[in-house]
């Protein structure tokens, strides 16, 4: 039997003091109040236990980790015909980048860089009666917890600053891609990105994914094709030009999120969420994917 909270402990030991911390980012903002020496990290099994350590309590933007939480949301309305709107190879490019969409026709690489969790968020507007509340509420279920929201203020700080992200829109739209109107679908990106959970919360969140498609309270949302579906784009796409290095040292399909979160699961086993809010310069936690690459070579415990 591994003891999981000496190994979460002895990372966090490890790492905590770590002079080299990454930057926080700076583009929202808002985000710049966040501490450079906050880290937590919380894991949940699959059996039901759960171990922590440091600032697993704190709330932190999730940003981009919204990303899944929408597709999975997204995978349940459209299904198959997500697919012929987005695509679901590795872009190789940052999670910003706009030419390759230029080059291929208004049709994303996939759903977790930018401009696919655009694509994402209309295909929410289209079907959600009204998108922020029912998301709010579908993310709220899935974790078994009522408290999570979204932070008005980051939303807010987006809105005013994200001038790619409106770029990326309008590129879509060119390409009849986009079907609800620019400034719609991304109040709605805008406020998914703006989700704000603690390490625990957000553990909870993506237990669906390591669970078959059920969450926590035992409700089946998601078919487990599906989930073998979303968890293979985490694996592939889930870091950007970054996702080789990640399946590489960690060796887990996960998420990250310019707040600074990341969060990476063994399906039937675990799901595992670091926060240290510096970041490296593909935009992901520095300290989070030293944490993640200690846990799975210390416990032994990857897909590979
Ligand atoms: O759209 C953006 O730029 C942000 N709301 C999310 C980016 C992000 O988290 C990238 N992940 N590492």
């Amino acid at each position: 039997m591994i003891d999981f909270q000496n190994v979460l402990d002895e990372i966090h030991n490890d790492l905590k003091l770590e002079k080299e911390r990454g930057l926080i980012a700076t583009y929202i903002p808002e985000l710049k109040k966040q501490s450079n020496t906050s880290f937590g990290i919380y894991l949940n099994t699959i059996s039901g236990e759960n171990f922590y350590v440091g600032d697993w309590n704190l709330k932190f933007s999730i940003q981009s980790i919204s990303k899944v939480l929408a597709l999975s949301k997204a995978i349940t309305f459209e299904n198959k015909n997500i697919w012929k709107r987005v695509d679901v190879e590795p872009s190789g490019n940052p999670f910003n980048q706009l030419s390759l969409l230029e080059l291929e026709n208004g049709i994303p690489r996939n759903p977790l860089i930018n401009t696919g969790a655009i694509v994402i968020a209309d295909i929410l507007v289209t079907h959600l009666k009204n998108p922020k509340e029912d998301f709010l509420n579908y993310v709220r279920h899935i974790s078994g917890d009522q408290s999570i929201n979204y932070n008005l203020e980051v939303a807010a700080s987006e809105q005013k600053t994200g001038f790619n992200n409106y770029a990326a829109a309008n590129l879509l739209k060119s390409y009849n891609n986009l079907n609800n109107d620019v400034d719609i679908v991304l109040d709605f990106y805008f406020h998914q990105c703006a989700l704000e959970m603690n390490c625990k919360q957000l553990s909870n969140a993506f237990y669906l994914f390591a669970n078959k498609g059920k969450c926590l309270n035992n409700n089946q949302h998601l078919t487990s094709s599906q989930v073998k579906r979303i968890n293979a784009i985490m694996l592939t796409c889930g870091f950007y030009d970054e996702a080789g290095e990640f399946a590489f040292e960690v060796g887990l399909p996960g998420k990250s999120g310019v707040g600074g979160g990341i969060v990476a699961l063994l399906p039937n086993d675990f799901v595992i969420v670091t926060w240290s809010p510096g970041l490296n310069p593909k935009g992901n936690s520095l300290i989070g994917m030293q944490a993640l690459e200690k846990f799975t070579t210390k416990t032994n415990r990857s897909i590979f």
